[in-house]
């Protein structure tokens, strides 16, 4: 915190503390009387006045991740650095709240991702909002990100054929990684969920199957991890769904309760 903030909340202590000998006898008897200690009003008038100054603040480094976000956007929009920026349309950068408690990691732009510049936006997106909607967030509340922000194609040459999406390879994860380590690093959600096997092995680096290992709480750099299915996965075989659903019950129970 700079000086000049101290500053600020000292002289608001000083005001609350002014405010409160102004009450008189009269003011804390009466708050006596009806059962709140003139202690507690004392510390309830310094907490609101400080409340203010950090809510003031709040504001201040909230804004500070979104422009921190839009900077490292503007940096990855112009990336070579791997075999797929040569045949991306768009760079897929993410989507959602600066400030989120809750990151999604997919793949990697499909079709759709490529052509729109924004992640899951097809058919498997529209499934991941209705999943995030059960979960009483929406696109706006959490974060969407996948683990290469550029489309991985079967034939690089064919940026407009459908059916052309594949996987990343390990280099390619390699070496996007570093963006998304960058978005988490400014974003400082409390839980990730990884969708299905790339993103899952690209930040945990296990060898188990995603059968497996879905709805374990694991760890990525101190933050909670829960691995679950892709939900293209789901539109292939919608008898996982109810994995889906225990996983993100999972999730919701701890961005509640802080217990997971
Ligand atoms: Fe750069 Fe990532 Fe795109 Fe490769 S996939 S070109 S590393 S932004
Ligand atoms: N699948 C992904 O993994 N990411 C997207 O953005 C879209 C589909």
């Amino acid at each position: 915190m700079k000086q000049s903030e101290y500053l600020k909340i000292l002289k608001l202590v000083r005001t609350s503390l002014e405010e409160y000998n102004n009450w008189g006898e009269n003011e804390v008897y009466k708050a006596s009387s009806v059962g709140i200690s003139s202690e507690s009003r004392k510390s309830n008038v310094l907490k609101k006045n400080i409340q203010k100054t950090f809510s003031t603040n709040f504001t201040k480094y909230s804004t500070s991740s979104k422009e921190e976000l839009d900077n490292l956007r503007e940096k990855v929009n112009s990336c070579k650095k791997c075999p797929l920026g040569k045949s991306r349309l768009n760079v897929v950068f993410g989507i959602g709240s600066p400030n989120a408690s809750l990151v999604f990691v997919g793949e990697g732009p499909g079709y759709d991702e490529d052509h729109k510049g924004e992640p899951f936006v097809g058919r498997a997106g529209q499934l991941l909002t209705k999943i995030i909607e059960a979960m009483d967030q929406t696109r706006e509340t959490v974060y969407i990100a996948n683990i290469v922000k550029c489309h991985p194609m079967i034939d690089p040459s064919n940026p407009e054929k459908r059916t052309n999406d594949r996987p990343p390879t390990p280099n390619e994860v390699e070496i996007c990684k570093n963006y998304l380590d960058r978005q988490l690093e400014i974003i400082k959600p409390k839980i990730i969920v990884t969708l299905g096997t790339s993103s899952t092995k690209g930040l945990l680096n296990n060898e188990e199957p995603i059968s497996k290992i879905r709805g374990i709480v694991k760890e990525y750099k101190t933050i909670n991890l829960v691995p679950t299915y892709h939900p293209a996965a789901l539109l292939r075989n919608p008898s996982l769904k109810k994995f889906v659903w225990e996983d993100m019950k999972k999730v919701m129970h701890f961005l509640n309760t802080g217990k997971i």
